[in-house]
Order: C-alpha cells, then sequence, then structure tokens
C-alpha cells in the first residue's frame, strides 16, 4: 500500500504548515450601549494558520445579514454607536482551509426619546393648530422613537391630565380650547422629552342663519341681509349672485346693497354660508316682493270725539311697506300699519291727513287721504 503511504504523509505535511481555524469568541465590550457613546467588538480565534481574514456581520430581520468589514482587524469600533447599529452580530474568520463563525451577540442601542409627534384624529388644522368640532370624539397620539420604549403623560395648559400613549377626549367642549403638552421619558436612561400643539374646539352659531330684505338709501335701494352672529370661529356668509362678479364675503353679517327700481317682482336672493364646523356649506334665502294694492287709510272716533284714530295699512311685500304720516310731522315711522291716535279739537274740523307709503320697488311714494268732517257730538268723518 505504498499509494496510501503517501498520502498520509502528505496530509500530515500539509496539516502541520496549515492548521484550520475553529470557532471564535466574539465579545461586546457593553452590549447596550448609549446611543452617541463607542462600542468595541472583538473576535479572538485561538487556533489557525495565518493569515487570517475576519468578516464582520450584523444581522436584523429587516436588513438581512450586512457584512460590515471583511479584512485583517479582529477589532470592530463602532464610535459613535448610534441606533442604527442594533442587531445581531457575528464574526468569520477565514484562512487558506476553511472558515468558522463565532455564535451571535446582540447588541442592544438605547437612545432617546426624540422629540415626540403628536397626531390627532379627527385631523384638521386651525390657523394655529389642530381644530377640532364641539361634542366630536378627540384622539391625541404621542410617539417618541425610544430604546427602550417610553412613557408618556398629557397635559392640558400645564396641568396633568393623562398617562399613556393616546389621549382620548370622548366630547370635546369649546372650554377645552387650550394647549396640550406631552411628555415623553425613557425610564432606563432618565431622559425626557416633550412636545406641545394648540388645540382649537370650533362651535356653530346658535339658532339657524337670517335672510332678509330691508329698505335703504331714503327707500331707493334694497339692502339684502344675511346673518347668524356667534360660534367660532365666525360664520363666513357670501350673497349668491350669479349675473354680477361683485361678491361680497363677510362674517357673522353680510349685506348687498340692489338698486330697488332695477329690482324685478319677486327675485330671489341666496346667500351661502360655511363654517368648519359644518360638513358642507348652507344656504339662506329671501325674495323681494313688491306687495299689491296700494296704502289703505281710515279714521276711527271714540265715543264723544274723545279721541280719532287714523289708520294706514299696507301689508305684504318684503322689504316691508314703510308707512308715515302728514310728511312724518305727526306719529312715528312705521312699517305694514300705522296707527296715529289723537286728542281732537275743533281747529281739526275738516282736516286733512295723509298717510305716504315707501317701498324702494315703488318709483314714486303712494299716498292715501283722509279728511276729518265737522266734529262736534259723536260725530265721525
Ligand atoms: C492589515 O491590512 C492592512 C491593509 O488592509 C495592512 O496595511 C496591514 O499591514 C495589515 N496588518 C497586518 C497585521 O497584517
Ligand atoms: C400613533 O402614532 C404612531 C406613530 O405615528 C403610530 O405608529 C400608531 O399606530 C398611532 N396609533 C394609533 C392608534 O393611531
Ligand atoms: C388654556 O389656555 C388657553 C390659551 O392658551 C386659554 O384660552 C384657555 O382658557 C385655558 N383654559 C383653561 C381651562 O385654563
Ligand atoms: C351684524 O349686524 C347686527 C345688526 O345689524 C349688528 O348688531 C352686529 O354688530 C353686526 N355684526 C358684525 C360682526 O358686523
Ligand atoms: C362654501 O362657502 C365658502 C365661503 O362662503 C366658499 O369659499 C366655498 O367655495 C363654498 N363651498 C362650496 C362647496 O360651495
Ligand atoms: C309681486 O309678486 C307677488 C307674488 O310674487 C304678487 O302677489 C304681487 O302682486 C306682485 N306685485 C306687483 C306690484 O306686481
Ligand atoms: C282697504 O281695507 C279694506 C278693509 O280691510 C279692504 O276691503 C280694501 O280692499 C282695502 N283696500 C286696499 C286698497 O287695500
Amino acid at each position: 500500500m505504498p499509494a496510501h503511504q503517501n498520502d498520509f504523509n502528505l496530509s500530515l505535511f500539509l496539516c502541520f504548515l496549515l492548521v484550520p481555524v475553529i470557532e471564535p469568541s466574539l465579545k461586546i465590550d457593553d452590549q447596550t450601549p448609549v446611543e452617541g457613546t463607542p462600542v468595541q467588538l472583538s473576535c479572538t480565534v485561538k487556533v489557525g494558520t495565518q493569515p487570517i481574514t475576519y468578516i464582520w456581520q450584523r444581522h436584523t430581520i429587516l436588513d438581512g445579514s450586512i457584512t460590515l468589514h471583511e479584512g485583517n482587524t479582529s477589532i470592530l469600533v463602532l464610535d459613535p454607536a448610534t441606533r442604527s447599529h442594533t442587531g445581531w452580530y457575528t464574526c468569520t474568520v477565514k484562512n487558506m482551509v476553511n472558515e468558522e463563525t463565532s455564535g451571535r451577540l446582540y447588541l442592544d442601542v438605547t437612545y432617546g426619546p426624540d422629540e415626540p409627534e403628536i397626531s390627532i384624529k379627527p385631523y384638521a388644522i386651525s390657523e394655529t393648530g389642530f381644530a377640532a368640532n364641539e361634542l366630536e370624539e378627540v384622539t391625541l397620539n404621542c410617539s417618541a422613537a425610544s430604546n427602550p420604549p417610553c412613557h408618556y403623560i398629557w397635559f392640558y395648559n400645564y396641568s396633568q391630565m393623562y398617562t399613556g400613549q393616546m389621549y382620548v377626549i370622548p366630547k370635546i367642549s369649546r372650554t377645552q380650547t387650550g394647549m396640550y403638552t406631552c411628555l415623553a421619558q425613557n425610564a432606563h436612561l432618565n431622559t425626557r422629552t416633550q412636545s406641545t400643539i394648540s388645540l382649537t374646539v370650533y362651535y356653530l352659531p346658535v339658532g339657524s342663519p337670517t335672510c332678509t330684505a330691508q329698505a335703504h338709501n331714503n327707500y331707493k335701494d334694497v339692502a339684502l341681509w344675511c346673518s347668524w352672529p356667534g360660534g367660532f370661529p365666525l360664520a363666513k356668509l357670501k350673497w349668491l349672485q350669479p349675473n354680477e362678479d361683485k361678491v361680497i364675503v363677510s362674517n357673522s353679517n353680510a349685506t348687498l346693497i340692489k338698486n330697488g327700481a332695477q329690482l324685478q317682482n319677486g327675485s330671489s336672493f341666496t346667500c351661502s354660508i360655511s363654517h368648519p364646523s359644518l360638513k358642507r356649506n348652507i344656504s339662506c334665502s329671501t325674495t323681494v316682493v313688491m306687495p299689491p294694492g296700494g296704502p289703505n287709510c281710515s279714521a276711527v272716533a271714540t265715543k264723544m270725539n274723545e279721541f280719532i284714530m287714523l289708520t294706514c295699512e299696507w301689508t305684504g311685500g318684503l322689504p316691508r311697506i314703510t308707512l308715515q304720516w302728514n310728511n312724518n310731522l305727526i306719529g312715528d315711522i312705521k312699517e305694514s300699519s300705522n296707527i296715529y291716535v289723537f286728542k281732537p279739537d275743533r281747529t281739526y274740523n275738516g282736516r286733512l291727513f295723509t298717510c305716504t307709503a315707501l317701498h324702494p320697488m315703488m318709483a314714486e311714494p303712494a299716498d292715501c287721504l283722509i279728511q276729518l268732517g265737522k266734529l262736534s257730538y259723536g260725530g265721525e268723518d
């Protein structure tokens, strides 16, 4: 068996020159370093013919296995260690004969908390921060990167309200407008950070919007008036005029002035109303109407002519008809019905009274006249 003898001698010869590497041992000087400090990993192999190559690898679920370094260095320094260094580490040693890999060691870099991020549900923003509608359920979610995970404490206007990541306010009220602060604490590192948001609670004005028409500019114009006072923020009101480009947008009150003579009887005008608490715009409308007929005058005397009551009436319409007696020299200006009561004496015999009706959609004022008769005993006009 000379051939066998020769093989044996050859392998004995090779083994003598080239010793295989054995499994190396891996050490980390601090397995839970604080982010920013240096970490040293060392790989020791007791047996193996030089030259030995060291292959450093990190293993994570997210990235799989990544080779960090391959060369003749048995020490890997991470300076500074960061959160991205977190993972399982191995070193592999390799020579001309074979390669062996160490057991895994976990490097757990501690850090944070970073500055917390606050999110809100339902999501809405105001001029100064976040916004919510009154009576809604509002969820504030605080989140800060931290290892180990941090704890959260919520403050409202700097008084402590809640411990936990998510602060739920079931039916938020306008009185809960203010500053909300989330404090994040890493108990292991004894570190803390905080963020503050401003939350504004919106609410609607009470009741419903009003649309109406009033006489304006000495009964020449019609003022279309749309109003819904109150609420926060103020409701935005806008008269819609399909044929004109002049659009008036205002808060709480919107007034649109139209020349009365140019208004067609029965024209409708719509005011559109928007508010952040409304899912969609709402509207109210008004129709300008010139009532038919004219002013209706009558006089009634009480028993013994003690008092005389003059009545002038013209009801209906929008704007209402304005009625005045004797060019406003007697009585008051009234809408729709103007009753004037006075105590007569003989100087009133045969006196003429004029009721004038004014309306922007009427080119000229309309009068009705009433002449008193001879006032003696119990007589009427
Ligand atoms: C290790 O390798 C570097 C080059 O990569 C070389 O400069 C250095 O001399 C080597 N050290 C040893 C101990 O072989
Ligand atoms: C809270 O915010 C964090 C970070 O954005 C997110 O991962 C988590 O799912 C949120 N929680 C809820 C209940 O929305
Ligand atoms: C909270 O602060 C806001 C302004 O920062 C203030 O408008 C509100 O009235 C305060 N609320 C309470 C209950 O103090
Ligand atoms: C709206 O109009 C009413 C009545 O004319 C008035 O009292 C109120 O001050 C007005 N509001 C605003 C915000 O202009
Ligand atoms: C609602 O009203 C606002 C302001 O009045 C306006 O800017 C907006 O275009 C309106 N939205 C719709 C859908 O009509
Ligand atoms: C204006 O229209 C109304 C109905 O819309 C009608 O009753 C009235 O008589 C009209 N007025 C005039 C002056 O035509
Ligand atoms: C005046 O009033 C009377 C009684 O109410 C009514 O019969 C008449 O139609 C009225 N006239 C006018 C012009 O409105």
